[in-house]
């Protein structure tokens, strides 16, 4: 079966990214990242995909007058690599709803919080200063409104006494790691529907059991 053909958008480190391309190495593995496109030129996860040998380009939202143009030329990327999910990870452009409308349904985001709760950025700051017990990270479809739509994986990590935005940050991105490959390989298993914008997985009891990470 041909494998589902994934568009990665970053702007920075890329470890989300290198999750991603460590998942789709494994050639049983149901989807592969096809094309990375980063908003800035100088973006760590560039490296990432080319060490892997994925097609990468740069497309700087400065070059262009419009946010139009910016997505046009994102969009035409995508399209001419024949993706079929984008994966936007850590990307720092808010999209139009333009772009999400064009994407609708397959265009996923991570977050690294249990949404709806702490949308936005400074999450882990946030969550410390909320005094909440638990945080984690949460893998959705994008809708118009940031950090807003159906959500597709979530895993919960501790807040522990002492812990800083940094040590937080640091246990939720395991997480996320092993978050946003799952939730690419139930899509591209054809596993994961949406109805009334909720989504539903075929065996989800087991896809929930193993994202419950211990302490420490
Ligand atoms: C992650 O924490 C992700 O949840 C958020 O931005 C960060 C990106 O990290 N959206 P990386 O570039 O994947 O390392």
């Amino acid at each position: 079966m041909a494998r589902l053909r994934v568009g990665v958008l970053i702007s920075g480190r890329g470890t989300n990214l290198q999750a991603l391309i460590d998942a789709g190495a494994d050639p049983a593995a149901p989807a592969e990242v096809a094309l990375v496109i980063s908003s800035q030129g100088d973006a760590p996860g560039l490296a990432r995909a080319r060490a892997a040998g994925i097609r990468s380009e740069v497309i700087n939202h400065r070059a262009f007058n419009a946010k139009q143009g910016f997505e046009a030329s994102m969009d035409a990327a995508l399209r001419s690599a024949r993706i079929d999910l984008v994966c936007l990870a850590g990307f720092m452009r808010i999209l139009t709803p333009w772009f999400v409308e064009r994407w609708r349904d397959r265009l996923i985001n991570i977050h690294p919080s249990l949404l709806p709760a702490f949308k936005g950025l400074d999450t882990h700051a946030r969550v410390l200063a909320s005094g909440a017990r638990f945080s984690g990270c949460t893998v959705h479809f994008v809708r118009a409104e940031m950090d807003d739509g159906p959500i597709i994986v979530q895993a919960v990590a501790p807040v522990i006494q002492g812990d800083t935005p940094e040590t937080l940050a640091a246990r939720v991105l395991e997480l996320e790691h092993r978050c946003y490959p799952l939730a690419v390989q139930l899509i591209a298993e054809g596993r994961v529907w949406i109805r009334s914008e909720r989504v539903e997985i075929a065996n989800a009891m087991i896809t929930n059991a193993i994202m419950i990470n211990p302490v420490g």
